[in-house]
């Protein structure tokens, strides 16, 4: 058993296209799904697997992020006086984390995002957490990944079947399922779905070994003009094995309209509160129609 994974990179610098007006002037990752924006969910499934050092990747508009994690001493006396110590609870739970925000200048891609945290990853295996693909806590993915790394001690990516037109949203591998992970054989960067080797989408949960920089470094620019973590990845395999596991379930691209109302309406179903008047206000607008 080795020591485990303690660091976490958060890639937040994107432009967020897909979700304009909303992220004109906010980031992404300030989006609520229910009461919390789509980040902490990140940051808490990387708190329940041990880890402890958190970098953030931010961009131009993302000062939001910033604030989100650090501590509100108006707010948190008013809560006090007013006797409010759930929430007081719940907006001082990640109050002994640190922080570290890198800001990546140039929005040239994911793989030169991740590159940016060269300095403060430096010679370890670190998790990478897009945190608009927001996971269910239930389904404890990273932790799951961090488990096969023990044993691997090579990267090992998160993989899920999605539907063959849809291919050409994602990074998608080929492979050969051995022991419940997969041997990743290739890799190919949003594929027209006639070309796709498979359905097997890589979503937003990686473990990276420190190699990955020095590919990183001189990784050139590919799809959409982007420096490409697919790319870097396809060049690390020359040298080592890649892994990937495919999650249960439990995934939705909250970067995107549909998977983010998806996202909501699951999550609000299960919130404790809000799941049974919820649940009325579906089944009265249901039988309406
Ligand atoms: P996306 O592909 O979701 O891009 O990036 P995006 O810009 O955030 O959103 P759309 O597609 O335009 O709507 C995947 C992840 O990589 C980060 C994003 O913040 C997101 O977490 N990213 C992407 C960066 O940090 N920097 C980049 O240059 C590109």
């Amino acid at each position: 058993m080795g020591k485990g994974i303690r660091k976490a990179v958060f890639p937040a610098a994107g432009l967020g296209t897909r979700f304009l007006p909303a992220t004109k002037a906010s980031p992404k990752e300030m989006l609520p799904i229910v009461d919390k924006p789509l980040i902490q969910y990140g940051v808490e499934e990387a708190v329940d697997c041990g880890i402890d050092q958190f970098i953030i990747i931010t961009g131009k508009n993302k000062r939001a992020i910033e604030d989100h994690f650090d501590t509100a001493a108006e707010l948190e006396e008013k809560l006090r006086n007013g006797g409010k110590d759930e929430m007081l609870k719940e907006i001082t739970r990640l109050n002994k984390i640190d922080f570290a925000y890198i800001r990546q200048r140039t929005a040239l891609g994911l793989g030169h995002a991740i590159y940016c945290a060269r300095p403060f990853v430096g010679n370890e295996a670190f998790a990478v957490i897009l945190s608009d693909d927001v996971i269910d806590p239930d389904f404890k993915v990273l932790k799951e990944m961090v488990e096969v790394y023990e044993k691997v001690q090579s990267p090992v990516i998160a993989i899920q079947e999605v539907p063959k037109s849809e291919t050409n949203r994602y990074g998608i591998i080929d492979g050969e399922l051995q022991d419940g992970v997969i041997k990743i054989k290739g890799m190919v960067e949003k594929p027209d779905p006639k070309n796709a080797p498979s359905n097997l989408a890589i979503i937003g949960r990686y473990i990276l070994t420190p190699d990955i920089f020095d590919v990183l470094e001189k990784q050139k620019p590919g799809k959409g003009g982007e420096i490409q973590l697919t790319d870097a990845l396809i060049s690390l395999m020359a040298k080592r094995p890649i892994y990937g596991y495919k999650i249960k379930g439990g995934r939705y691209d909250a970067g995107d309209k549909l998977g983010y109302l998806m996202a909501t309406v699951d999550f609000a179903l299960k919130n404790s509160e809000l799941a049974d008047p919820f649940r009325e206000f579906l089944k009265a607008r249901f039988s309406a129609k």
